[in-house]
């Protein structure tokens, strides 16, 4: 699933598939290095200028050309400044356009990919993911581009220029670059390693910290704080020691590139010094030749820079793609079919098995056969796989045998989206979105009526306590549905079911008990929830049971009985006893 592939491509693989962002962005980008040439062509004066003052005003003592070169020079640094302002400005739209993209990009491919990618990754490292990791990947491409294009563009030049003032100083100044590029080879080579951990390590941590605010209340309940405290610190210690492990490395790199072109500098003056007393060069052109070798060297030290930031991105640029390379869900069969509308909701299931895990089989076996409008009910001691075999049925989970249809087509043939249309899931655990009341029931089918939202909250009997709320449907229910009660959720979710109205419907009963008042408005909410209809109800109460057309029970992942109440009270056996005992919550 995981593409660990990625972890063995170059730089040049890398710049192949992230610069295809840039491409929508030419005129963006064209307009920002202009810019940047600009601003760097209008600074090219300051030297030069300098040289003349030197020569001509000081050396020539002729006061009077001072003036109009100092003028000259407030202009063309005037100038600079403004194009470096407009380059600022088209480098940020060029840089969020870029980011937003891949960013849209990476969270559409997300929500394609199969419940199993989010089974085995944490929340907040998807997070940092999409938030983090997106942004340093653009930066090296946006930023990237226009100082590898700028830097080389004024190398080039500023060398021209460097050979037209002096051949031989030149040759010197070029001597400690070789340094340089044997430096950033092996920069190159080891830094990856220490970025990725770096971004290991800031995921873990917004992992961390998205798992506790999630377990706030369970945090405070069972007094954890020093304990989580010490957890998080832990984390966000690994974080401090692996930025101080790639600042280290830089601290040693980054002044030993300085160096090398200070040795540069060296070597000019020492070679230039004689040359000025000699009279083969004027004082001016020395001075001239070395505010331009620093010109030289700055954009060599930008690429050296650049080298970083690429290193950096390309550990991110892993992360990233890790989520656009998993393949995304689809049907499993190559067959493809299509379910015919409307649906009449008859499922099969034929010799199915499942596991999660290799080895660890959740699912035996199982055969079951509803008919449209049937009322399947399911029993079983907990983790006996009730939740697993109805979520396959959603296609949540690929059986690792046997197969599953709806009127008569393979689900393996279908899109899952085509499959989820026909069916809705009130599951064990009502989740809510963070919004208004009236946004989660429409979740079951945006742009219904409002009397038919209305209908389906009177239905499910979630009218009265909405109305009784001072903001009404427009009332807030905070995340996960934090401000309403167990049962309220319930009927919100039931709501969203009956809007969706969907021909097979999937019941995972919720454990948690609510009073007998609430329990007979939300009883009598699924009564009509599930009239006419294919419902798969996981019971754990009787009432829901006794009506069913067919009680299964499971056990290990197997069904071991079936019946109606009555012919499973007759046997005598798991079942019975589980009503005698009142055990899965089979309370009457
Ligand atoms: N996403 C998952 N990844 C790995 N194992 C899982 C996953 N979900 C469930 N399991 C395991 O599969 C088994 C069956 O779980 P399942 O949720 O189907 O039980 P259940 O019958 O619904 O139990 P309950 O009555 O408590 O809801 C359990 O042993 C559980 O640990
Ligand atoms: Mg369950």
């Amino acid at each position: 699933m995981a593409n660990h592939n990625t972890g063995s491509q170059s730089t040049a693989a890398f710049l192949r598939r992230t610069l295809v962002y840039l491409k929508p962005y030419r005129l963006l980008a064209a307009t920002n290095i202009l810019f940047s040439l600009l601003t760097i062509g209008f600074y090219f004066a300051f030297p030069q200028i300098t040289q003349q003052i030197i020569d001509e005003a000081i050396e020539g003592k002729n006061i009077a050309l001072l003036y109009p070169s100092v003028l000259v020079l407030l202009g063309a640094f005037l100038l600079c400044g403004i194009s470096n302002s407009l380059r600022i400005i088209v480098n940020t739209r060029f840089g969020q356009q870029v980011i937003y993209d891949m960013r849209c990009e990476v969270y559409r491919k997300l929500q394609l990919l199969p419940v199993r990618y989010f089974d085995n990754r944490a929340s907040g490292d998807i997070m940092t993911r999409v938030i983090e990791d997106v942004a340093a990947v653009h930066r090296v491409l946006v930023d990237g581009f226009e100082r590898a294009a700028t830097s080389l563009l004024s190398i080039v030049v500023i060398f021209v220029i460097l050979l037209f003032k002096n051949v031989t100083l030149t040759m010197l100044a070029l001597l400690p670059l070789t340094l340089s590029i044997a430096g950033a080879f092996w920069y190159t080579l080891t830094a990856r390693s220490r970025y990725r951990e770096q971004r290991k390590a800031i995921g873990d941590m917004n992992a961390l910290l998205m798992d506790n605010l999630q377990g706030i209340r369970q945090i405070k309940t069972f007094v954890r704080q020093e304990h989580e405290s010490r957890r998080f610190a832990a984390q966000a210690g690994e974080l401090r020691r692996s930025t101080v492990n790639v600042m280290n490395v830089w601290a040693l790199y980054s002044p030993a590139m300085t160096f090398a072109g200070s040795l540069g500098m060296v070597l000019v003056l020492w070679a230039g010094g004689p040359m000025v007393a000699e009279g083969k060069m004027s004082m001016g052109e020395l001075v001239g030749f070395i505010f331009y070798l620093t010109l030289f060297y700055e954009p060599v030290g930008r690429i050296d820079g650049l080298n970083q930031m690429l290193q950096s991105a390309r550990a991110a640029y892993d992360r990233v793609f890790d989520i656009l390379d998993t393949e995304e869900e689809k049907p499993w069969s190559s067959a493809s079919a299509t379910l015919e509308t409307p649906v009449r909701g008859e499922v099969r299931y034929e010799q199915v098995s499942f596991s999660y895990r290799e080895g660890l089989p959740v699912l035996k076996h199982i055969t079951l056969s509803a008919k449209p409008g049937e009322t399947i009910a399911i029993a079983g001691p907990t983790g006996s796989g009730k939740t697993t075999l109805v979520n396959l049925l959603a296609a949540f989970y690929k059986p690792s045998s046997g197969r599953i249809t709806i009127d008569g087509e393979d689900i393996a043939c279908l899109h899952p989206d085509t499959l989820r249309n026909q069916i809705s899931i009130v599951s064990q655990e009502p989740f809510l979105f963070n919004g208004t009341l009236r946004e989660n029931i429409l979740y079951g089918r945006p742009g219904a009526s409002e009397e038919d939202m209305l209908k389906a909250a009177r239905d499910a009997n979630c009218h009265a306590f909405i109305n009784s709320m001072p903001e009404g449907y427009a009332s807030l229910v905070g995340e996960r549905g934090v401000k309403l009660s167990t049962g309220e959720k319930q009927r919100i979710s039931i709501a969203r079911a009956l809007l969706k109205n969907a021909p097979v419907l999937i019941l995972d009963e919720a454990t948690a008990s609510v009073d007998t008042e609430t329990e007979q408005l939300i009883q009598d909410a699924l009564q009509r929830l599930m009239k006419n209809r294919t419902c798969f109800v996981i019971a754990h109460r009787l009432k829901t049971i006794r009506n069913a057309d067919m009680i299964l029970v499971m056990h290990h992942g197997e069904i071991t009985e079936r019946g109606s109440h009555r012919e499973l009270m007759e046997r005598d056996g798991i079942y019975a006893k589980l009503c005698m005992i009142g055990d899965a919550g089979l309370d009457d």
